[in-house]
């Protein structure tokens, strides 16, 4: 296996809790997400949160979006400071409590703006991304025919199949440009191709920048695991009412991130039946 070294901490949970009507939903969910760094490689995260049903994936996902403030804890990030030089040579990083708008949301039921067509939606997300000035349309039809969505530009969400919707928000989310892209769910109601172009697609964008880190909550464990490089199961503890994360596993210290073949692997069916037992 190529070398790795974990450096510095891109996202921090301490202590997060959430109730509602006094029921605990989560509690005590500390975890961190660090920078992942192949020598000669770009090499992003992928982390996978999985559970079963019910269990609170949707809950942690809107906290960690900073759509929802939790009621203890905090979660914070490590943001890029624009450069005093203007060539970038210099980058400066801070760290901050997570706000709405930091990370690229993927909703468990993919949400668009309806009144507008797939490649207004896509345009308008090119646009907020400094990066692609200039350059837009171009990554718009790259993107657009390399996952099969160019034939669905002009058509309006409602217009559209599960796993096209799904593709587009996906892109859109991408061309915006945030570090952090986090994903309720983007392996359900799928049909085995989609699926494929979905996991290629995601594997591609954590392979693109230093620093894209993608979270993906999922109860499809075997498609989520195959293609993290660390997983988190969020479980119940005896004497609890609310959630926590139960465990953590380091898939490359397994030798089972960052390969294709993965699933054949005894090891890897032997890890997906140790997650099971922690549901
Ligand atoms: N607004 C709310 N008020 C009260 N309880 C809520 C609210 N939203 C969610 N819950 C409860 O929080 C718990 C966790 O729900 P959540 O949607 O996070 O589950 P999940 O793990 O995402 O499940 P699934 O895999 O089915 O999507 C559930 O028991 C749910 O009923
Ligand atoms: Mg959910």
């Amino acid at each position: 296996m190529t070398p790795y070294t974990k450096k510095d901490v891109l996202l921090q949970a301490n202590n997060v809790s959430l109730s509602y009507d006094g029921k605990c939903i989560l509690y005590d969910i500390c975890f961190a997400i660090r920078d992942i760094v192949r020598p000669g490689l770009l090499q992003g995260q992928v982390v996978s949160l999985v559970g079963r049903s019910g269990i609170g994936k949707t809950q942690l996902f809107r906290l960690l979006s900073g759509l929802q403030k939790p009621d203890g804890g905090r979660i914070t990030i490590r943001e890029r400071v624009p450069s005093a030089k203007p060539d970038g040579s210099i980058q400066v990083y801070r760290e901050r409590i997570v706000q709405p708008g930091d990370m690229g949301v993927i909703f468990q039921n993919y949400y668009q703006f309806g009144w507008r067509t797939v490649g207004q939606s896509l345009m308008l997300a090119a646009r907020q991304n400094k990066v692609l000035a200039g350059k837009e349309e171009d990554v718009i039809r790259q993107f657009t025919q390399q996952f099969d969505i160019e034939d669905v530009m002009s058509r309006y969400p409602a217009q559209l199949s599960g796993g096209q919707q799904q593709r587009v928000s996906i892109i859109q989310q991408l061309l915006k440009g945030s570090d952090f892209l986090l994903l309720d769910e983007p392996f359900s109601g799928l049909d085995v191709c989609v699926l494929d172009k979905v996991v290629e697609l995601l594997l591609q964008v954590s392979l693109s920048d230093e620093l894209k880190t993608l979270i993906i909550v999922s109860h499809d464990i075997a498609t989520a695991v195959a293609i993290s490089d660390t997983a988190f199961i969020l479980g119940k503890k005896p004497g609890h009412e609310g959630s926590t994360l139960v465990k953590e596993i380091d898939l490359i210290e397994r030798g089972l991130a960052w390969r294709n073949d993965v699933r054949e692997e005894k090891v890897f069916r032997e890890t997906i039946r140790e997650i099971k037992e922690c549901l």
